[in-house]
């Protein structure tokens, strides 16, 4: 993609010039956002860009593996992995409200960062004195009509969004003027991988919001297998490209089966599955039953814990796309 190329070269001068000798941090999520920021720093700055990537312990399976493996194995980019699951679990312990668990995980997201950028400032470098922020063009418009827009918050939408206003650092935002496709196009220009680059879009909190009700270990352990499967197989069907985001959500209810010749007792898993093009509006996929019906049986055979597998079939609006 010649536009791309030409773009990388601009947007590696305009860091260079904007940096200088200075430090960056960048808060890497393993999004294609922040991953493509974080390239595109690293490029032009090489090792003067630390890139912390919080791991809350609400990611999906392999996820973290993923991330830790990618920048710092593949790229050899500068990378503290700061393992919280305990902190954010625990903080998380007896929470069932939805806008709750976002202010937990967002207050909290920030302190662990926080607390992670006080250890490199004193690490004998200098302290870094940008952040990297993978800011998109509709944020950009997003966050300017949001002061004049309307006054109901469905969803808080905590992410690391929150996170300038209390480090006291100066923005490094090289994708400020991008769509999400030029950022894939970009990333893809940069050698990301397609796993990256094609991933469905994953809100900051993660799987707690899809837990409705309270967050456990185990609990997570059972969505996050569920989900694999599921995504596993949408995968293999091909349809992977052709859906907006897909995931499994574990409810907090218990139905009976019958399994051999035993009673189980076990959780409802609902799969989840839409196209949309911003988010803000979305229609639920339609699946062969086929298809529907591989998936549920995996999940209820390979999955202890879950007996019974019901399919989301709500647009947005009424729905939203997260039962959170
Ligand atoms: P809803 O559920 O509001 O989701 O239809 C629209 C899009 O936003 C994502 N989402 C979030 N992203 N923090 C995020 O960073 C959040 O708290 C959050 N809640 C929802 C959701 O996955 C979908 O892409």
């Amino acid at each position: 993609d010649w536009t791309m190329h030409a773009f990388r070269a601009e947007a590696v001068k305009a860091i260079r010039a904007q940096v200088g000798q200075g430090r960056v941090l960048c808060a890497l999520s393993g999004g294609v956002d922040s991953s493509v920021a974080a390239l595109l720093i690293h490029e032009a700055i090489g090792d003067r860009l630390t890139c912390v990537f919080v791991d809350h312990g609400m990611l999906r399976q392999g996820e973290a593996e993923q991330v830790v493996s990618l920048f710092r194995g593949h790229y050899n980019i500068p990378l503290v992995h700061v393992d919280a699951s305990e902190t954010f679990l625990k903080a998380l312990d007896g929470v069932q409200e939805p806008e709750e668990k976002r202010k937990i995980i967002g207050k909290l997201f920030i302190d662990v960062f926080d607390a992670e950028a006080k250890k490199i400032a004193a690490d004998g470098r200098g302290a870094p004195e940008f952040l990297a922020q993978g800011t998109l063009y509709p944020d950009v418009i997003e966050s300017v009509s949001f002061q004049g827009g309307p006054s109901v918050t469905i969803k808080s939408h905590h992410n690391v969004g929150g996170l300038p206003a209390r480090m006291k650092m100066k923005l490094v935002e090289p994708l400020r003027e991008l769509f999400k496709d030029e950022v894939r196009a970009l990333g893809r220009e940069l050698g990301l991988p397609e796993i990256f680059v094609g991933r469905h879009p994953f809100p900051g909190p993660g799987l707690a919001i899809r837990l409705p009700g309270g967050v456990t270990a185990e609990k997570l352990a059972i969505l996050r297998k569920a989900d694999a499967i599921y995504l596993d197989e949408i995968r293999k069907a091909g349809l992977y490209d052709k859906i907006w985001q897909a995931f499994a959500v574990l409810l907090p209810v218990k139905s009976v089966g019958v399994m051999g010749d035993g009673r189980t007792y076990d959780f409802v898993c609902a799969l989840r599955a839409v196209t949309s093009t911003d988010g803000m509006t979305a229609d639920f996929f339609h699946f062969d039953m086929n298809f529907l019906g591989r998936a549920a049986t995996r999940i209820i055979n390979e999955v202890r814990g879950i007996n019974r597998v019901v399919y989301d079939v709500t647009s947005k609006p009424p729905g939203t796309i997260e039962w959170e």
